[in-house]
């Protein structure tokens, strides 16, 4: 079975895109200094791409968690794989997702972060599909909705691969 990936948001969308939420979130935290947490690995891409847009003083860091359950389904149990490297404590945090999708890890992991005592914790994510929501989330920043299909590139991969598109695709099978 081959596949194909057509394009659902070219690479000049995305771009622009993160430009604006880059601004408002620059405007959001004016006089502050923001704290990015990059949920890995499929968050990566799109918050090196937001940093280089904010424009009040940023610091970074990174975590990585895998779901308990299949790939498909995923529980909303959470384990930390690698764990944040400086505490939350009283900083001015936005979580950066690469897409939000049934909400459950999102879900679980907001609540262990809010329990390290932030000043705020928001949420920016490039996709959201809002359809396959069954976990509440409050999504603060979103880049796009898109429709329930599997998308690629942007940090998002199908079986560890496309992870390096610079635009956001669907996969097809032929
Ligand atoms: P959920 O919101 O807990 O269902 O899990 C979201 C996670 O599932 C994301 O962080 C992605 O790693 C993965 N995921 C969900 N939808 C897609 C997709 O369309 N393409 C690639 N990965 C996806
Ligand atoms: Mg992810």
């Amino acid at each position: 079975m081959s596949e194909r990936i057509r394009v659902l948001l070219s690479e000049q969308e995305v771009n622009r895109r993160i430009q604006e939420i880059g601004g408002q979130i620059s405007r959001d935290y004016e006089g502050k200094q923001v704290h990015l947490v990059c949920v890995l690995k499929g968050g990566s891409f799109f918050m090196c791409e937001l940093a280089k847009r904010i424009t009040v003083p940023v610091s970074l860091d990174f975590m990585s968690v895998s779901s308990y359950g299949s790939e498909t389904k995923s529980s909303g149990v959470v384990k930390i794989v690698k764990d944040l490297d400086e505490p939350l404590k009283d900083k001015d945090v936005i979580v950066v997702e690469d897409i939000v999708d049934s909400g459950r890890t999102l879900s679980y992991l907001l609540t262990m972060l809010q329990d390290r005592g932030p000043k705020s914790l928001r949420l920016c994510t490039l996709l959201d599909k809002p359809e396959r929501r069954v976990t509440d989330v409050q999504v603060d920043y979103t880049g796009f909705r898109i429709p329930d299909e599997f998308v690629v590139g942007y940090g998002l991969d199908y079986d560890q691969k496309y992870r390096n598109l610079p635009y956001i695709g669907v996969v097809e099978f032929d």
